[in-house]
């Protein structure tokens, strides 16, 4: 059996959740291995917008079996949240690994105070993550043993109200009401708290399909990325295995890149466009962040970093989006190589190059179609059709899928 896994190759909104949402009619199971809440997937059915920030983006399929895997960090209540604007939708099922680390309130607190030079979500990610491997965390079993849990939540939330009092100089958070509001997430919870690995591992044996759904990026991970500008999972590959704790013998991993560069937040950006070309593929990308509403910062494409990424990963085949957002362009770059003092080379070789290196581009002809409408690669524009090609050749790596709208079936798969 065959698995998938679909992986941010780049900064994050990439367009990961189409793809998933698209591709994942085919798999049983679709998994979230890592990040949390500061994702947002987008997904356009029959002209209706959903972002999920937590739920696996193959919800919306009646059923399949979604499934938060360990290596997620969950905001209890913003689950709840996000499946109650869900009623009265036709879901597939949803299960939470036990083993899944809570991001607790003054996870929240304290990422709003420390996350501002990284610009990060906000969302108390970093903070939680920093629990999980301190050993002082809440892992979402622990709810159902509420009692357990009540007198561990006191603890902690002390230590957290020393450090908010006379660290940061910021109001306490009360344990009582933490507590019911603990309390009734812990009963709206308890039916989908599981064993996910278990659960993971027999599917696998029944012969069921798994999907693996990445968030962020690759140059977000926290050991593969622009560090510190990253977040704090890994959201390339080996995420995957830590994050479900299964193995499965065969995966295909394939990389979405968007057709241009965008990045949310603060951190090295070589390709970026600062000027009017940068505010074109802001306004008619809708490049605002699906989380935060930020603007998100555009550039051209960089082939040395998706070279990097498709390095780390492996990628079998590309899921290339938003390449209808190029049309009407008359010339479209793309970044072959970093010029670093008089040295210039095709491949990133050091980490560090991201924040001193000059982009040396090659000049596309562009298109001024609209590709909209096109269901097959031999529909595209000539000079289309020659800008994927040229991404192949340069990275090695076959472009599979082309998206060409948001819509779940503006997709050309080749
Ligand atoms: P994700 O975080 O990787 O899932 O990506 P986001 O959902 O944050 O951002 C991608 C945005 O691009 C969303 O608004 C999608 O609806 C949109 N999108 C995805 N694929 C395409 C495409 O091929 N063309 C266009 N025009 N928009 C797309
Ligand atoms: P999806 O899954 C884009 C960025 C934040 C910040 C950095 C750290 O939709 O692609 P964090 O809150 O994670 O500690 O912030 O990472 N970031 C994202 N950027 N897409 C995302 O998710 C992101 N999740 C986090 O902007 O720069
Ligand atoms: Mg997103």
């Amino acid at each position: 059996m065959e698995h998938v896994a679909v992986i941010g190759s780049s900064w994050g909104d990439e367009g990961k959740g189409k793809i998933v949402d698209y591709l994942c009619r085919d798999s049983d199971i679709i998994v979230r291995y890592q990040g949390g809440n500061n994702a947002g997937h987008t997904i356009v059915v029959e002209g209706r917008k959903f972002v999920f920030h937590l739920l696996p983006s193959g919800i919306l399929q009646p059923g399949k079996l979604n499934v938060i895997g360990n290596g997620v960090v969950v905001d209890p209540g913003l689950l709840l949240e996000e499946l109650a604007a869900l009623k009265g939708e036709k879901l597939g099922a949803l299960k939470v690994s036990e083993y899944a680390t809570m991001i607790m309130p003054w996870h929240r607190v304290l990422d709003g105070i420390e996350g501002g030079k990284v610009g990060t979500t906000g969302r108390g990610i970093g903070p939680a993550y920093e629990s999980k491997i301190n050993r002082l965390g809440f892992k979402i079993g622990e709810l159902l043993d509420f009692e357990t849990f009540s007198k561990k939540l006191a603890e902690r939330l002390e230590e957290a109200n020393w450090l908010l009092q006379n660290k940061y100089k910021t109001s306490q958070l009360n344990l009582k009401e933490m507590i019911e509001q603990f309390r009734g997430y812990a009963n709206a919870l308890a039916p989908m708290i599981t064993n996910t690995s278990l659960l993971l591992a027999k599917a696998m044996r029944d012969g069921k399909r798994i999907m693996f759904e990445g968030a962020q990026g690759t140059l977000l991970d926290v050991d593969y990325g622009s560090y510190p500008f990253v977040t704090s999972s890994n959201p390339s590959i080996g995420g995957l295995y830590t994050g479900t704790g299964i193995r499965p013998r065969n995966v295909k991993a394939i990389g979405i890149v968007k057709a241009y560069a965008t990045r949310v937040g603060n951190g090295p950006f070589p390709t970026e466009l600062k000027e009017e070309i940068g505010k074109h593929l802001q306004d008619k990308g809708h490049e605002f962040g699906a989380t935060t509403g930020r603007p998100r910062r555009c550039g051209w494409l960089d082939l040395v970093l998706l070279k990097y990424s498709t390095d780390v990963n492996g990628f079998d085949g590309f899921a290339l989006t938003k390449l209808d957002v190029l049309s009407g362009l008359p010339k479209v770059n793309v970044a072959v190589g970093y010029k670093v003092g008089n040295k210039t080379s095709e491949n990133l070789l050091s980490m560090y190059d991201m924040e001193r290196a000059e982009p040396v581009f090659k000049e596309l002809p562009g298109w001024s179609e609209d590709i909209s409408k096109c269901r097959k690669f031999e529909e595209l524009p000539k000079n289309c059709r020659d800008y994927v090609t040229f991404i192949e050749k340069t990275t090695g790596v076959p472009v599979k899928y082309i998206g060409i709208g948001p819509g779940r079936e503006e997709l050309i798969v080749r």
